[in-house]
């Protein structure tokens, strides 16, 4: 059953726009049809909704005179003033896209813009203005307050390792605080995502709109493995998505598209279709090897799909392509904490003693960050940690 709850409106370049209290603000741009969301730093390409889980940038606009906002993990409210960012004249339809037909993605900003040297201030002008995403915020006020926060245990990340270890921790009677780095399943809780770890030990963690610096007695990462994209070419254009976005549109009722290929293959494939059937999506082509891809067509969003099958091409109209990468680690905070990480083959995981413990005192990882994949080395994991970090608090 898709959730909705009472209707929001929210303006969207000025145009009043009817959400739901469920929706994030991408999601209630793509129920309202919206495809075009922001344009690539560069070459000005169209870009939509992508990884829905905060990973890339293509969904940042301006929101309530804050740029820079990741609307995928925004929850709507009402009277809320949306923006689209780059683009001339406008996201939708931008003159400077120009630059991705004619420089054919060899524009080089450094080789091109040095002579005469006496131009430099306006070439600085130029590509400030290109490059840049947005305006400067309309105030100070206009960013959330920061709020500070203190626990004993802070769990980054809520998939199987995560959720097995909270269960063992807040059953021993410790306060922890669990923060979801991806939502998995729960689509009525307010996203929050761990985006950095200072210097200071604290982490910093964006709820909804709002930001906290949280300090933890110990901290356990499990944030698992992400999703990542595939290299095809015009795989970025508006209508190419990963399997999160997929589980952001759907579980709210809304169809991502009407004619999907999947491309690639990973464990949620499966996922992904009974996802898509659920919203009377249909899946008109499977290409699991993503090499055999030639291209994406479409210029504003995705219109169809060219691939080789043996010696011969084919085409199929379709405007939505799913692509399923590898899912890798997700290191990133590790490596801010600086916890070391071994190599296995293609990615890096991070390194663990038998107990959970990595190398930076009072941070422990388990699950998919550590290199497990089976759902039941993942549990053993969470439990052994979760009992590890009891004990080094003098409990059971
Ligand atoms: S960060 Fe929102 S779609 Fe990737």
């Amino acid at each position: 059953m898709p959730l909705s709850g009472e209707p929001l409106d929210f303006t969207f370049n000025g145009r009043t726009v009817r959400g739901y209290k469920s929706d994030s603000i991408a999601t209630a741009l793509a129920r309202d049809g919206v495809k075009s969301f922001s344009r690539s730093m560069k070459f000005h390409r169209p870009r939509g909704l992508y990884c829905g889980s905060g990973r890339c940038i293509s969904c940042v606009m301006r929101v309530n005179g804050v740029p820079g906002v990741r609307t995928c993990r925004v929850p709507l409210e009402q009277g809320m003033v949306v923006q689209t960012e780059r683009g001339f004249p406008s996201t939708r339809f931008d003159l400077l896209s120009v630059f991705d037909s004619v420089f054919r993605r060899q524009f080089d900003y450094h080789s091109r813009f040095i002579r005469p040297t006496f131009m430099t201030p306006f070439y600085q002008y130029v590509v400030r203005h290109l490059a840049s995403s947005s305006r400067m915020p309309d105030s100070s006020g206009a960013f959330p307050a920061l709020e500070r926060k203190s626990c004993e245990v802070l769990i980054i990340g809520r998939g199987i390792s995560g959720s097995v270890a909270q269960a063992r921790i807040q059953k021993a009677g410790v306060r922890s605080l669990i923060i979801a780095d991806r939502q998995v399943g729960d689509v009525s809780a307010p996203p929050s995502t761990a985006f950095g770890f200072y210097e200071s030990g604290e982490v910093g963690i964006q709820v909804g709109s709002g930001l906290k610096l949280v300090k933890a007695r110990s901290i356990l990462l499990a944030m698992g493995r992400a999703e990542t994209g595939l290299s095809i070419v015009n795989g970025d254009i508006p209508g190419n998505m990963l399997p999160e976005a997929i589980h952001q549109l759907t579980s709210r009722g809304i169809s991502p598209g009407a004619r999907a290929v999947l491309v690639g293959t990973n464990e949620l494939r499966d996922r992904v279709r009974r996802q898509l059937e659920a919203v009377h999506s249909s899946i008109v082509a499977e290409v699991q090897d993503a090499s055999s891809v030639v291209q994406v067509l479409g210029g504003r969003a995705v219109r169809g799909i060219e691939y080789s099958e043996g010696r011969t091409s084919k085409t199929v109209s379709c405007d939505l392509v799913i692509q399923l990468g590898p899912l890798v680690p997700a290191v990133e905070l590790a490596q801010q904490a600086g916890c070391e990480l071994r190599s296995s083959g293609s990615f890096w995981t991070v390194r663990v003693d038998a107990e959970g413990r990595t190398s930076v005192p009072g941070v422990y990882a388990c699950g998919g960050i550590t290199g497990l994949i089976r759902e039941d080395e993942r549990i053993s994991s969470g439990e052994a940690v979760a009992l590890s970090m009891l004990r080094s608090r003098g409990g059971p």
